[in-house]
């Protein structure tokens, strides 16, 4: 008389055990991403609800960062690593190496399909290009960040993760290189730059473009970056502890040698000169970089602007003065690329070739 409850019992619990083991192999089939955590607006926090300007940054741990998107748990298998809490304004060549050498670690792994890094948004173009350089893998890395605290109305971290797992674990972003995903677009870590200090629309590649699009539940991808990343560079970051000193010198109306002098005197081993236009060197500026290229500083020429080549030859006889160009980077990601330049050669006709490569 007991048989057919029994039955039904029984029956309840295969069901019950084959909706698990679906729900099992559902989330198995999910890509596994890593999200690295370094801090910045995106783990900030405000004294109210409606505080967007004067709040702290890098406040909000990895797990709370993800606890507070539980979409997420559906888009991938989602993992956490604080690998460091700062503003990005005090983002270093230290916190580069530490970072990049994490990235190529779990890269390596099998069970690691794409990796996240939330991140200060006032660095986050010179990351991603340094990861660009340097990561030796065509696994999806997308660097993300915040304009709004986490605690804001309408704060546009919570989206902005989300976007930048689906990117980190779709195959569309495999091979693209570094990648940065704000305000549901797609910018490569190359071209991309802030352009506003507050609007959530501020990441753009000014006239070259951005890459796609993270809309319905998927990345759209319309173009790719052609200069060379990731696998395809001949940096290696593995064995470095620290980077060569290179800086910048702003010029301006009316600037003096003064600046160029002290950062040579302070030690510098390249110098990136933020020229006027198309990168020209104003009268008082020219005899100090000649002289620190004279005493083997390496000077690259590039433009304050924002937008388009320095032309080789064109504002100064770089043949002459032995001076590098920039072509379209601008000063901060030049700084990037003549450094890890400068732990392969001094060499200056190599690294003008490095600066058309990548
Ligand atoms: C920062 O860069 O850490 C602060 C600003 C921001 O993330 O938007």
């Amino acid at each position: 008389m007991y048989l057919k409850p029994m039955r039904t019992l029984f029956a309840l619990f295969l069901c019950l055990f084959a909706l698990a083991a679906q729900a099992q192999t559902a989330t198995a089939k999910l890509p596994r991403v890593v999200i690295l955590a370094t801090g910045g607006t995106i783990a900030g926090t405000g004294a109210t609800s409606t505080t967007t300007v004067g709040y702290t940054a890098a406040t909000v741990g990895v797990d709370a960062l993800i606890k507070a998107v539980p979409e997420l748990q559906k888009v991938a298998q989602v993992s956490g690593e604080q690998v460091f809490q700062i503003a990005s304004e005090n983002m270093g060549n230290e916190q580069w190496l530490l970072l990049a050498k994490r990235v190529n670690a779990l890269l390596a792994k099998p069970d690691v399909d794409g990796i996240v890094i939330t991140h200060g948004t006032d660095t986050i173009e010179e990351t991603a290009y340094f990861l660009n350089l340097v990561v030796k893998s065509r696994k999806p890395v997308v660097v993300v960040g915040a304009m709004r605290p986490s605690t804001a109305i309408s704060a546009d971290g919570p989206i902005n993760l989300y976007n930048a797992v689906l990117t980190a674990g779709s195959q569309e972003a495999v091979g693209k290189g570094v990648l940065v995903v704000l305000n549901d677009q797609i910018n490569a870590a190359r071209e991309v730059t802030k352009t506003n200090t507050v609007t959530t629309d501020t990441f753009k590649s000014p006239e070259l473009g951005m890459l796609g699009y993270v809309v319905g539940n998927q990345p759209h991808f319309y173009r790719a970056s052609t200069r060379k990343h990731t696998l395809e560079t001949e940096f290696d970051v593995s064995n470095l502890t620290a980077l060569p000193q290179v800086d910048i010198a702003y010029s301006y109306a009316n600037v003096g040698p003064a600046a160029i002098n002290a950062l040579v005197a302070a030690g510098a081993k390249g110098l990136v000169h933020a020229g006027v236009g198309d990168g020209s060197l104003p009268t008082k500026v020219r005899p100090a970089l000649s002289s620190a290229r004279k005493n083997g500083v390496v000077i690259v020429r590039s433009s304050r602007v924002g937008q388009g080549i320095v032309a080789r030859n064109g504002e100064a006889n770089d043949d002459e003065l032995d001076f590098v160009v920039s072509d379209t980077l601008n000063p901060q990601k030049a700084r990037i690329l003549l450094m890890l330049a400068l732990t392969k050669t001094t060499s200056t006709k190599d690294i003008q070739r490095m600066f058309s490569t990548y």
